[in-house]
């Protein structure tokens, strides 16, 4: 049995299964195998030094699988911002068909996507934004609850709530993000009002994904209680994994810092990355959800979803066919 829901009709995906844009991870090697397994892959943009190395990284996406995969975008409140109107084209000349925007004002870049007849997929953290994306002509809204890895936003809405809530207003597409590892989570998604699933988290723990093997091993002996909320002060709220550098963050965010520049020397992107480099969980700030107590093994791509698929349609056929009585 396939699960076909509006999200795998409308974008022409096998699976109501995506792997959300994630910064140093959604290279080719992560988009390639998850686009195999009938998912939807996005290559994170930003994580592409230049506009022209994510038009190689798209080459080198399609030399590893001919299935289709997206391009994550995130835009971000930065003092100097990335040139994303040159990213925005290396996307567009790369022939990519589907984009996940997120975060700040992304009309500019919709109106450009749409013009040239690439779907969009707003993701966003309130129901209030994802209204606002459909407005702006979106093809489907991710909504991340605030369980899920990255920025959960400052409302802290968890998705047992945020998916319906928003599945009341929305009349596109919903995928449901944040807190997903299984088809527990996939059934639930659906009976929620989703049209499929977003993960990050649970894709960074596989085989293929290309971060260092201890990042996968820590994740694995976390349990849920394992992250922490930064930069809460700031009202740019973001959830990563705990270690000795994000509990020092909070700590400096609770004696009162409420400045970034109070904490920049510890969240910086270069200590992250060399902290990714040597392979030391506790060098830098690990973007990590909640749904880390759920994670127990580090599978490849395809037993991932093979599991999930196969779990889901368990669930729905036999479980709660049986409730029937
Ligand atoms: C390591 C990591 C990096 C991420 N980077 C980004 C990013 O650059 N842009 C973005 O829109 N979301 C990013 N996310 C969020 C994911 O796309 C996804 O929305 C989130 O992980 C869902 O929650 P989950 O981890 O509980 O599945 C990141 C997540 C992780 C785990």
């Amino acid at each position: 049995m396939a699960i076909k829901t509006r999200f795998t009709e409308e974008f022409g995906i096998e699976k109501p299964i995506v792997q959300g844009g994630m910064q140093w991870v959604g290279y080719a090697e992560m988009v390639a195998p998850v686009a195999e397994a009938g998912c939807l892959g996005f290559l994170t943009a930003l994580t592409q030094p230049t506009p022209e190395a994510l038009a190689k990284e798209i080459a080198r996406t399609r030399e590893m699988t001919d299935k289709p995969f997206g391009v994550n975008i995130t835009i971000l409140p930065t003092i100097t911002p990335p040139p994303y109107a040159e990213y925005r084209q290396a996307i567009i000349e790369g022939g990519i068909k589907i984009v996940e925007t997120a975060g700040y004002k992304p009309q500019e870049h919709v109106d450009h996507f749409k013009a040239h007849g690439i779907k969009v997929i707003h993701k966003c953290t309130a129901v209030r934004h994802a209204l606002s994306a459909e407005r702006m002509g979106v093809d489907a809204i991710s909504i991340d609850g605030f369980e899920c890895a990255g920025h959960p936003g400052e409302d802290d809405i968890p998705g047992m709530i945020l998916i319906p809530a928003a599945a009341n207003k929305v009349k596109i597409p919903i995928l449901a993000s944040g807190g997903i590892a299984d088809g527990r989570g996939l059934v639930a998604a659906l009976a929620l009002g989703a049209d499929g699933i977003n993960m990050g988290t649970r894709f960074c723990v596989t085989k293929e994904a290309p971060i260092p093997e201890s990042f996968k091993q820590q994740m694995v002996a976390n349990d849920e209680r394992q992250t922490d909320l930064i930069f809460r002060t700031l009202h740019n709220t973001a959830r990563v994994m705990r270690n000795a550098v994000s509990q020092e963050v909070v700590a400096i965010e609770k004696e009162g810092g409420a400045k970034f520049e109070d904490v920049q020397h510890l969240v910086s992107g270069k200590r992250g990355l060399a902290a990714m480099r040597d392979g030391d969980t506790d060098g830098g700030i690990w973007s990590a959800g909640q749904v880390q107590g759920l994670i127990n093994d580090i599978p490849s791509v395809a037993e991932l979803i093979d599991q999930i698929m196969g779990d889901a349609e368990a669930i729905i056929d036999k479980r709660l066919r049986a409730m029937r009585g």
